[in-house]
């Protein structure tokens, strides 16, 4: 099994269901057994090997209530249309662990642009003083770039680092994950519900909305060559906003917090040639704080961290709760910080932290 698989699994959270994710070596199938359920991963009826990763979706309660899975591989030796050779299955279990609701601790890591090293080690100090996460934020431009298969590489060696399989896996798309000559099968490793980058999910009693704002500067821009269409993405996604908004499923007494996930904060304005959608983020806002009325909205993006109340200097189109940018890298000083989060009754505790430190604190109370 160790060889054949990358890394340990990725067990993402999107809508109701884990979608568990193994970028592999050589070719195999691959299946999913939790409680007496096996889940494949296949297309219609047909176990796929023409791939480099494996996604299973397994439905949340399922794998909350059975507390392990066990990944399941057969090497392909030769795939025909008669008589396809495979070899021995090789089995692994895995514990898992689904989040308990008195305390839940997140950490976010976004930005990290290829880096790993000093990454996972902001994160095992924040371990060493708070204690083990609950589920691990990834927050965007995680790579550099998709252009070749080492840049979504990064995205599960930080996933193994921080929950060698155990833990669920928030993921929300950055800007610069959407580059490069592999950036449209990036969804193939990453998830996704109902096709699409935007969608909820709910941890404990921490209900989410995962954002996606796409490219930070217009279609037309030379940069991109004429190979983006975000503006008509966007609009999809305010009317995905509007239907979350219209339904309602936070108001539901199983959820005590309500949190937005987005890379980019898109409560800020951006100077040229970012200055885009203005009337977008500015609707967007205006949903978010009538209707879902979140206690944190979590970003990165900015590359500095901060940590911005409701009316304060960055809050230009009309925050509803706490904006925090949780990530800061600076590559010249090969200096990286993220941020952990603890959920409690009466607060949110906020922590900037980088592999030596703890930067700052904020709370935010319930
Ligand atoms: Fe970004």
């Amino acid at each position: 099994m160790e060889k054949m698989i990358k890394t340990t699994p990725a067990v993402f959270l999107a809508g109701d269901e884990y979608q568990i994710t193994v970028p592999v070596n050589e070719s195999c199938l691959m299946w999913v057994k939790v409680g007496n359920e096996i889940y494949y991963d296949d297309s219609n009826g047909i176990l796929r090997s023409a791939t480099d990763v494996h996604k299973v979706s397994v439905p949340k309660d399922e794998l909350d209530a059975a507390g392990k899975y066990t990944l399941c591989l057969r090497p392909v030796i030769e795939r025909k249309p008669y008589f396809s050779e495979t070899g021995e299955v090789t089995e692994k279990e895995f514990m898992f662990y689904p989040a308990k609701e008195d305390k839940i601790i997140a950490y976010e890591i976004a930005d990290a642009h290829n880096t790993v090293g000093i990454v996972l080690d902001a994160y095992y100090k924040f371990r060493e003083e708070y204690g083990k996460a609950d589920f691990l934020i990834l927050n965007g431009d995680v790579p550099a770039h998709c252009d070749k298969g080492s840049d979504i590489d990064v995205v599960f060696k930080l996933i193994e680092g921080v929950t060698e399989g155990s833990i669920p896996v928030i993921f929300a798309r950055g800007n610069h994950d959407t580059r490069g000559t592999t950036a449209e099968i990036f969804e193939n490793y990453t998830p996704t519900y109902n096709g699409k980058t935007y969608f909820t999910a709910k941890i404990g009693n921490i209900w989410m909305v995962i954002l996606d704002c796409g490219e930070d500067k217009l279609d037309s821009n030379e940069e991109y060559g004429n190979t983006n269409c975000f503006a008509a993405f966007r609009k999809k996604e305010t009317k995905f906003l509007e239907k979350v908004c219209a339904e309602k499923e936070f108001d539901n007494d199983d959820v005590y917090y309500k949190a937005v996930i987005c890379h980019h904060p898109f409560t800020r304005k951006c100077p040229p040639p970012f200055n885009i959608e203005e009337d977008t983020y500015e609707y967007w806002a205006k949903l978010v704080r009538e209707n879902i009325k979140p206690d944190i909205m979590i970003c990165g993006h900015k590359h500095k961290l901060s940590f911005d109340l409701p009316g304060g200097e960055n809050d230009d189109f009309g925050q509803a709760c706490p904006v925090i940018v949780g990530s800061e890298i600076n590559f010249r000083e090969n200096y990286y910080a993220g941020s952990g989060y603890i959920f409690e009754k009466d607060k949110i505790t906020v922590i900037f932290n980088d592999k030596e430190k703890i930067v700052n604190t904020y709370e935010i109370k319930k």
